[in-house]
């Protein structure tokens, strides 16, 4: 099948890119760069022997996207562009509704236009909100609590009611929890600019002496150790979760919201542990505030993906520290 993927050179998109190709689907990926770089496209190519296609656009200028799609017959989509940062949201929501949501009624215009009527969008276990209890199972009710959630939440509505106007689209919500490691080669993985919002990849820079000490958010949460307790998955496992949801997708009845996570917690406190135990580097970390609007616990249900799309993730946390070190050590 020929795929587009929408942010395709960003952390999850260039993944299943590599997956994609490797399973013989021809990728072509819209990319704008604002939190990624050009060179992933090359890294690719070494990951894979092929290049993607790319079109250095962004989702909101609609004269570009109609091109893609009047260009290349595509099969179907996977959405990943759009921002993502939590506190960058509550300063400058607008942007934050202009480029997700806009961006993605862009697309699905164009995809309407061309008749292209399967899409796989990078959702999240934010969109489970604070109102309900771990393990999520995916009939709760949707809910945020900052701008950036709502995006999740209203993408999700958005798709799922294109799907209710013409039952030939089919989609796949697929809700991530806390995807870290980084493809084995060392050549790709989360490296973000600037000082990183997420756990791991402040441990990253910790690792390699670009930040002093890493603050745990808080040791007084009601969990076993005090810190907040998380469902990390392998980025390549949620990588080939696209590709099932991919294969799966015919059977599917409209929109249909699938969590990607291993169904499992793990704490800061121990992953902070794997972390040095991987690298054999120590992480000095100082215990600071709790974080606004962070939970307690977040995991995953994950009977849904098992049964719908028969796929269930394959690292274990020891595998996503190594990866993710090997990647850091790599591009320090
Ligand atoms: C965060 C976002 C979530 C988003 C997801 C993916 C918040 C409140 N939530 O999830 O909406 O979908 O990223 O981008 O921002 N921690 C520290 N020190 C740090 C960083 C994190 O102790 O420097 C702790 C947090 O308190 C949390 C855990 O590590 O307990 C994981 O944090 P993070 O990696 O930011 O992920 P989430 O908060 O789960």
């Amino acid at each position: 099948m020929t795929i587009l993927v929408t942010g395709g050179a960003g952390y999850i998109g260039s993944h299943t890119c590599i997956e994609l190709i490797k399973d013989k689907h021809n990728v072509i990926i819209i990319d704008n760069f604002y939190n990624s770089s050009p060179d992933v496209i090359d890294k690719i190519e070494k990951i894979t022997g092929t290049r993607p296609k790319l079109y250095p656009i962004s989702l909101l200028d609609k004269k570009n996207v109609k091109k893609v799609f009047e260009e290349n017959k595509i099969d179907a989509v996977i959405h990943f562009a759009g921002l993502k940062a939590v506190g960058e949201s509550v300063e400058k929501p607008l942007m934050y509704y202009r480029e997700n949501i806009y961006g993605t009624i862009v697309l699905l215009e164009e995809m309407k236009e061309h008749e292209v009527k399967k899409i796989v969008f990078s959702s999240s276990a934010t969109v489970y909100g604070i109102e309900n209890n771990p393990p999520y199972t995916e009939d709760m009710k949707t809910d945020a609590i900052n701008p950036y959630g709502y995006t999740k939440v209203m993408i999700e509505r958005i798709i799922t009611d294109v799907c209710n106007s013409d039952s030939q689209w089919k989609a796949a919500l697929l809700r991530y929890f806390n995807p870290i490691g980084a493809h084995e080669s060392g050549l790709i993985g989360d490296n973000p600019n600037g000082i990183p919002n997420n756990l791991m990849p402040y441990i990253q820079k910790v690792a390699v002496g670009e930040q002093k000490m890493l603050k745990v958010f808080g040791n007084d949460y009601p969990t076993p150790d005090g810190t907040g307790y998380r469902d990390y998955l392998h980025v390549v496992d949620l990588a080939i979760g696209h590709i099932k949801a991919l294969e799966s997708i015919d059977k599917f009845d409209g929109a249909v919201p699938i969590n990607l996570g291993t169904g499992k917690a793990t704490s800061v406190l121990e992953l902070i542990h794997a972390f040095e135990k991987a690298s054999g580097v120590k992480i000095p970390y100082e215990i600071v505030e709790r974080r606004t609007g962070d939970l307690a616990v977040c995991y995953a249900d994950t009977k849904k993906a098992e049964t719908l799309l028969e796929w269930k993730t394959k690292f274990s946390i020891e595998d996503m520290c190594r990866d993710s070190w090997n990647f850091i050590n790599n591009n320090k």
